[in-house]
């Protein structure tokens, strides 16, 4: 997860020559940057360099990165009558790029790992898209799910047809399986949850045409797993706050898992790095069904050499438990 970033100087290297959207839509690029993690700390599989973000861009809304303030849209959704801006015909075609780039590291990765595709869920696109910046409250958002419910669903059904569209594009260019990050899922009081969040995933997941690429959700913070248990989804990310053995026996064998290792144990040393990933190992425990994951995305400052020494430790401790 967010495998590819800023923590790797191969990756610094090309951002600065290159702006984060122009390294999104230039195919070249963007797949030189998905095959980096691949080749240099030796993950399993690789995730698609792009954002969740390119959906609201390519609704014609003005998404710029911003260092240390992160993602900004300058021209936000507020109100019923601003949803007419959004242009919401041909949104995967103008996204052709991304297809595009798919094709690209398909061929960079000859076989050697599967591709995973990804989009953000319709609830997390919304809270960038309504509260326009980053923000610790998501105040603006939740004013709109109170006081304006109706322009919030328009909104969301808007991005869930998207959404689908926009992953069977994906699943048909050649990535082998999709995520849906709903990052923000857990801000949600379990009600809304319900209405906002959890629906919208529903409605997607029953309308992915997979030809049998796994489906993995990622509802963080979404602790109450009893709520995911009934998508029509293969694969159920988990973050660093559950002890997923416990999510095992909750889930039981209908769902695997993916996760769930803190990324901030990588800023550990090596004997302690060690220790936790067997202890996400031991906690799942023998069987298939898990795929070992960090519970959310590599962090910039991470050294790249704890990285590989995750990945090594995890190639060394877990075949045991898959016998
Ligand atoms: O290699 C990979 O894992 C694929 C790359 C990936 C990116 N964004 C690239 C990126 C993925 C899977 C995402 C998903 C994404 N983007 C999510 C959902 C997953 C999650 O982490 O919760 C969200 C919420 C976003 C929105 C977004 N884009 C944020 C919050 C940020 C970080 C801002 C910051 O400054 O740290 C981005 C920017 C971003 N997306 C970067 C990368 C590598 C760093 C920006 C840069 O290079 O300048």
């Amino acid at each position: 997860m967010r495998q590819a970033g800023r923590y790797l100087p191969e990756y610094r290297a090309i951002r600065e020559k290159t702006d984060f959207l122009t390294l999104c839509k230039t195919p070249e690029l963007a797949s030189e940057v998905t095959v980096q993690p691949v080749d240099i700390i030796g993950v399993d599989a690789a995730i698609l360099f792009s954002d969740i973000l390119v959906i609201p861009e390519a609704m014609g809304m003005h998404l710029e990165m911003i260092e240390s303030k992160g993602p900004t849209f300058d021209d936000p959704i507020r109100s019923q009558a601003d949803l007419a801006r959004l242009n919401t015909e041909g949104v995967t075609d103008r996204l052709q790029y991304v297809m595009d780039a798919i094709k690209v590291t398909k061929e960079k990765l000859a076989g050697r790992v599967p591709l995973i595709g990804f989009s953000g869920a319709p609830w997390t696109l919304a809270t960038y898209m309504v509260e326009g910046k980053g923000t610790r409250n998501f105040d603006v958002i939740k004013q709109m799910i109170y006081t304006d419910p109706a322009a919030a669903h328009d909104l969301l059904r808007i991005l869930s047809d998207s959404v689908v569209d926009y992953l069977n594009a994906k699943i048909r260019a050649g990535c082998d399986a999709v995520q849906i990050f709903d990052t923000w899922a857990g801000i949600l009081a379990p009600n809304d949850l319900e209405e906002f969040s959890l629906r919208y995933i529903k409605y997607i997941c029953e309308r992915l045409e997979t030809n049998g690429a796994p489906v993995i959700v990622f509802a963080k913070g979404v602790n109450s797993l009893e709520k995911l248990v009934d998508l029509k989804c293969d694969v159920i990310g988990l973050d660093w706050t559950m002890d997923i053995g416990d999510a095992r026996s909750r889930i039981g064998n209908t769902k695997a898992l993916q996760g769930n290792l803190d990324p901030c144990v990588l800023f550990a040393p090596k004997e302690k790095i060690k220790q936790e990933a067997e202890r996400v190992l031991e906690n799942y425990g023998t069987g298939s069904g898990h795929v070992f994951n960090l519970g959310h995305g590599i962090l910039p400052t991470t050294p790249v050499e704890n990285t590989q020494y995750l990945v090594r430790c995890v190639k060394e401790l877990s075949p045991k438990y898959h016998r």
